[in-house]
């Protein structure tokens, strides 16, 4: 199949690392579809990409992490592409340095692992069913190292998050060894920098 043939949903596509993919899939000849619950990150996503690729940029407002939104915006979504052919999903955040856990709140946690954890399998449960069955398709998730590598005073959380991500991608291929669609889990293991970083992610990430 051609890029051309190929309708790629990106979750997370109006974020940092999400708009970099979006920007790389347009320019290689993909049509892109993106939610997001801000339409001014959206709009924001439209001035970023090549300007003669912005025919081929689909956007939606939704949000994919909960139960009812995502059905919503998925409805949405195929009646304005038709199809889908490839997923990509960096659901989560950038940076998150709110300090040692006697200092946070339960709701604290609850946040990471909702932005974390709970967008990346909502959405993988409604989304999946659209590629699984075929081998032209794909689902991949972008992870990070901060499951694995990143720990420093201060960044607990980000390591609790990003690791149930993580996990979530190892335990699905996993489980599905043998479905037809191609299931792929990239872990960038560097910091993608956006003049938006917080001053204490560009020094640990030595920018
Ligand atoms: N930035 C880095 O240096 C870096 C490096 C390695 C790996 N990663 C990994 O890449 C992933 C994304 O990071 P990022 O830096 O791109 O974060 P980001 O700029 O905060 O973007 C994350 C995107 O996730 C979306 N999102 C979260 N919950 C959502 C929900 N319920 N419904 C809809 N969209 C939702 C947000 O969409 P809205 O537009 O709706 O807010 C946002 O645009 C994370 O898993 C992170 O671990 C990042």
């Amino acid at each position: 199949m051609s890029n051309e043939d190929r309708v790629v949903l990106a979750l997370g596509g109006a974020g940092t690392v999400g708009s970099g993919v979006v920007k790389a899939l347009l320019d290689r000849g993909f049509k892109v579809a993106v939610i997001s619950r801000d339409n001014s990150k959206l709009e924001k996503l439209k001035g970023f990409v090549s300007p003669n690729t912005k025919s081929n940029l689909t956007t939606l407002v939704g949000n994919v992490g909960s139960v009812e939104g995502v059905e919503e915006v998925k409805q949405a979504l195929l009646k304005s592409v038709g199809k889908i052919t490839d997923v990509v999903s960096s659901l989560g955040f950038s940076w998150w340095q709110g300090g040692p856990p006697h200092t946070q709140p339960l709701k604290e946690l609850q946040w990471v692992i909702e932005t974390l954890l709970f967008s990346t399998f909502v959405s993988w449960k409604a989304f999946f069913p659209l590629v699984r069955d075929d081998p032209n398709c794909t689902y991949t998730f972008i992870t990070g190292g901060a499951g694995e590598k990143v720990l420093m005073p201060g960044t607990g959380f980000l390591t609790v998050g990003a690791a149930s991500a993580l996990a979530f991608c190892q335990v699905l291929r996993e489980e599905y060894p043998e479905v037809p669609c191609k299931l792929n889990q990239v872990c960038l293991l560097c910091a993608v920098k956006v003049s938006s970083n917080s001053p204490e992610h560009e020094k640990f990430m030595g920018l």
